[in-house]
């Protein structure tokens, strides 16, 4: 493997487009915000704002079918903070009576509960509705009870706050129905002046741990989901500022409340109520601290997915990402235009950008967080197509939008060197992105043209639509330069991996069975699985038998394993011996797969690229 010089992470920038940090800027402290405009403050003050009139919150309820109602008249008023208890018996019978009566005695028995609470969450309250106290949202988990009582088993933080309303949590929670299946919710109103509206739900088992089927860990994983829905239901109630209970994982409550709130929604002129998650307590709070962490540094890279192509150009990505890592004087930016790529002789990367008359940029990133500057660095690459048109191969146009997030390798690379630099990760990484556009244009590649990649291996471009393995080729080529501990790389490569595992897990093609464990190991934490696919001979044989060139863009037999000869083709650039290719089409979206996850652009796996790069600065270099 070629070494540069003394030190593999000098800059070697084109004079004039080298964008390093600035000398003497500081490195922020954990929990600076990553994400752009949907970056979330978690320690943002709050402003008031009040709850909403509870007796006609309670009206609503009983129009909400299937929603068990509870009307308690006994809740803390401003001079009397508990009830009595001929209070609390009449709320209990107004709530026993209104799953089922819709009329008569109950609703009256509701309209004139003083103070009331209810458990629908579908409608916003209606603005100008004269509501209680400056407050927050509170979410609270509560486990499925293992005993057939079916008595709620609350968190600590749940049986906390239970003990701080005397108990009335409990009472009411067993009188709004069922108990709370996992992710399942309950909202309670005027419970406590200080958390108008409190989100009760569902955490599962409390000791789900790793689930060796599923290859992670459940525990974590309800822990996100379940705060991900609580956080939105106080979203929807407009409050601006909820405290989550660490349900005895910071961390992962973090993750679920700042992943599960994210929206890309900077270019509606009606913007969703922007929510702040606190930590409720002051326990785990560097646990917190780094759950925010992660979990803002995914969102970048879904902030980055989901914007639109004529957004986010090559050279928009790379001042992006140039913005995020400004403040941080352990790294340095480089920006390289075409001039710089031409120089390199990236054929190949060439080849595909010169169809669109955006210009292709080629972004190098070098966070120095290991106690030696010229410590081995682990290096990212990612596909960056900030849209893949197909080319002249064209993509049919139904779904064809969606094709923005083909830079998703660079936006989840990019983005955990974001994240590792806030958690001032203690190893060097390099990250490279080629960012193009594949377009069609009398300029475009054509189909059977052949191209020259870096390392001087020929490439005939079969299908033009295969244009990210021609990116990768010289940018793989290109990061042997840095006698690499280890060379990662991320790609919506290939629609078949989509068909493979789906949104499961991601596919990882590898030649390190040390780079495997670690990856995998780094999964199970994060719930962003990864799964081996198989590098076989096999494949390789079906893209080095080319006609014209070395090797071909696609396989020989067309479809037939498109994920592993499209790996197999990357492989063909590869010399390191612990090299891992990521194909993240499958994971590039989510519908409703990822409850802790909304429709969108998914950023996945940028949490696992981050937890994997935390393992790597805590092995020992001899390890490999
Ligand atoms: N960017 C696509 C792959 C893709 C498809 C990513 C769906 C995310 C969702 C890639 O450039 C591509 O078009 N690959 C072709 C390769 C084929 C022509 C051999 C594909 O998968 O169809
Ligand atoms: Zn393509
Ligand atoms: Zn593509």
């Amino acid at each position: 493997m070629p070494r540069v010089g003394k030190n593999p992470l000098r800059s070697r920038s084109a004079p004039g487009r080298s964008r390093a940090g600035a000398a003497g800027r500081r490195t922020p402290p954990a929990g600076m915000p990553l994400g752009s405009a949907p970056a979330l403050h978690p320690r943002r003050p709050c402003r008031g704002r009040r709850a909403p009139p509870l007796a006609a919150r309670a009206d609503e309820a009983l129009c909400a079918p299937g929603r068990a109602a509870l009307l308690p008249s006994f809740l803390p008023s401003p001079s009397l903070p508990f009830p009595s208890l001929p209070s609390v018996l009449g709320a209990v019978l107004a709530a026993m009576l209104l799953p089922c009566v819709r009329s008569g005695a109950a609703r009256r028995l509701a309209r004139d509960a003083p103070r009331a609470c209810s458990c629908s969450a579908r409608r916003p309250p209606a603005r100008g509705y004269s509501r209680g106290a400056a407050g927050k949202g509170l979410v609270l988990g509560v486990y499925t009870s293992e005993k057939d009582d079916g008595a709620a088993q609350f968190t600590s933080a749940g049986d906390a706050f239970d003990r701080l309303v005397s108990g009335k949590l409990r009472a009411l929670l067993s009188l709004c129905g069922p108990p709370l299946k996992k992710g399942k919710t309950r909202i309670f109103h005027g419970l406590h002046q200080d958390f108008p509206s409190v989100v009760v739900v569902g955490l599962g088992k409390k000791n789900a741990g790793i689930n060796e089927q599923e290859n992670w860990n459940e525990g974590k994983e309800n822990i996100r989901t379940a705060v991900a829905v609580g956080c939105r239901q106080i979203q929807d109630l407009e409050i601006p500022c909820v405290e989550v209970d660490p349900c005895g994982d910071a961390q992962a409550a973090a993750e679920g409340a700042v992943l599960g709130l994210h929206e890309y929604n900077e270019l509606k002129q009606k913007k969703k109520p922007v929510v702040s998650p606190q930590l409720h307590g002051s326990a785990e709070s560097q646990a917190w601290q780094k759950g925010v962490i992660y979990a803002e540094g995914q969102n970048l890279a879904r902030y980055l997915m989901e914007a639109p192509a004529n957004y986010i150009t090559p050279i928009k990505f790379a001042e992006h990402i140039e913005q995020k890592l400004r403040t941080f004087s352990n790294v340095k930016v480089h920006i390289r235009p075409e001039s710089w790529i031409t120089t390199q002789e990236m054929g190949a990367f060439l080849s595909v950008a010169k169809g669109s008359a955006e210009p292709p940029i080629f972004l190098e990133i070098h966070y120095l967080g290991g106690a030696i500057t010229n410590d081995s660095p682990l290096v990212f690459v990612g596909k960056g197509v900030t849209f893949d048109s197909g080319g002249i191969s064209l993509k049919p146009s139904l779904g064809m939008d969606a094709m923005r997030a083909d830079m998703g390798g660079a936006a989840t690379v990019c983005s955990a060197i974001v994240t590792a630099a806030a958690l001032n990760l203690p190893l060097n990484i390099i990250g490279l992105a080629p960012l193009c556009e594949n377009m069609p244009s009398g300029k475009a590649n054509k189909p059977g043209d052949v191209v020259r990649a870096k390392n001087g291996k020929t490439i005939q471009v079969d299908n033009t639509d295969a244009e990210g393995r021609l990116l990768l080729a010289d940018a793989l080529c290109y990061a042997h330069n840095f006698n690499a501990r280890a060379i990662v790389n991320a790609a919506t490569l290939t629609g078949a991996m989509d068909v493979a595992l789906g949104s499961a897990a991601t596919g990882v093609f590898t030649n390190s069975s040390w780079l495997w464990t670690h990856l995998y190991e780094a999964s199970i934490l994060t719930g962003d699985r990864v799964w081996r696919m198989p590098l076989f001979e096999h494949y390789t044989k079906q893209v080095t038998d080319c006609p014209l060139a070395d090797v071909s863009n696609i396989g020989k037999y067309s479809r037939a394993g498109g994920a592993c000869t499209a790996a197999a083709f990357l492989k063909e650039f590869v010399t390191a011996s612990h090299w891992a290719h990521l194909d993240i089409a499958g994971v590039m979206s989510n519908k409703d797969e990822v409850p802790y996850l909304r429709k969108g652009m998914a950023g996945r796996p940028t949490r696992t690229l981050v937890e994997f790069a935390a393992r790597l600065s805590q092995d020992s270099h001899n390890a490999k």
